[in-house]
């Protein structure tokens, strides 16, 4: 099992190119020997941009969705070969806001994850409830069906990606998991993991919903979270740094 958490930022859609090389200054001079991996996903037109400023640096480049489709005939998606040669090591898939906003459903994410595999990519496969459906006693089994359509399509290379567990209500909201509300979940993603291969210790489950510099510590210490997928605390290089260096403490 790499042993080393990941903190992923999310950047969403926001940046501009020179806010973009302030952000990324301000965090290569603070970021020192981060004790974790860390990765940032700018939106699409901002990966060669970040490709350029993160060259040889500490920080990887994510992208924060990729096609479910190899190429051809698909007005506005880019690939994930077209990702990988722009040295993305990661691609975000499935992340709630696509899957609300631009319908994506479980099969489609699961394609995404697939290609991402086959082109050297790791996806980084968002779940999560809604409140509706968490009130409803519904959390296992939404997360366990968007995950399973995942793992029905890649196998035992499961093992090859990374999960991101983000309780729906918890994002963008300042309305966190608790600990042990996410580890509860975590630990139900990690079993079924399990089952489908013997590698299931090294994949890495993420949390993420306003994680922050004041709560990070505290979730990232729960035995099933191995790191984070951060959105609004990752636009602000002191809020990012302040989680990275939580990991520090683990
Ligand atoms: P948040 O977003 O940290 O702003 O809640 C997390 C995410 O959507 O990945």
């Amino acid at each position: 099992m790499s042993n080393r958490k990941l903190i992923v930022g999310n950047w969403k859609m926001n940046g501009s190119l020179a806010g973009n090389a302030a952000l990324i200054g301000d965090l290569l001079a603070g970021i020192g020997q981060p004790a974790c991996d860390v990765a940032v996903c700018p939106p699409a037109v901002y990966l060669a941009q970040l490709q350029a400023l993160l060259a040889g640096s500490a920080i990887a480049l994510g992208a924060q969705n990729v096609s479910m489709h190899e190429g051809g005939a698909y007005t506005g998606d880019v690939s994930a070969a077209m990702l990988r040669e722009l040295g993305v090591r990661y691609a975000i898939v499935g992340h709630s806001e696509r899957r609300q906003y631009q319908a994506e459903s479980d099969v489609h994410v699961a394609l995404k994850a697939k290609l991402a595999l086959a082109a050297g990519i790791t996806p980084i496969v968002c779940v999560g409830e809604t409140a509706q459906e968490r009130q409803a006693g519904l959390t296992d089994f939404i997360v366990k069906r968007q995950l399973s359509a995942v793992i029905h399509l890649v196998g035992p290379c499961v093992s090859e990606i990374v999960v991101a567990y983000e309780p729906v209500w918890a994002i963008g909201t300042g309305q966190t998991a608790t600990p042990e509300q996410a580890q509860a979940v975590h630990a139900v993603l990690r079993a079924q993991i399990r089952a489908a291969t013997e590698h299931a210790a090294r994949v890495r489950i993420l949390y993420g919903g306003s994680m922050n510099a004041d709560n990070a510590v505290q979730l990232l210490a729960q035995p099933d979270i191995n790191g984070g997928l951060i959105g609004g605390a990752s636009l602000k290089a002191p809020d990012f740094l302040k989680i990275l260096a939580a990991c520090a403490s683990q």
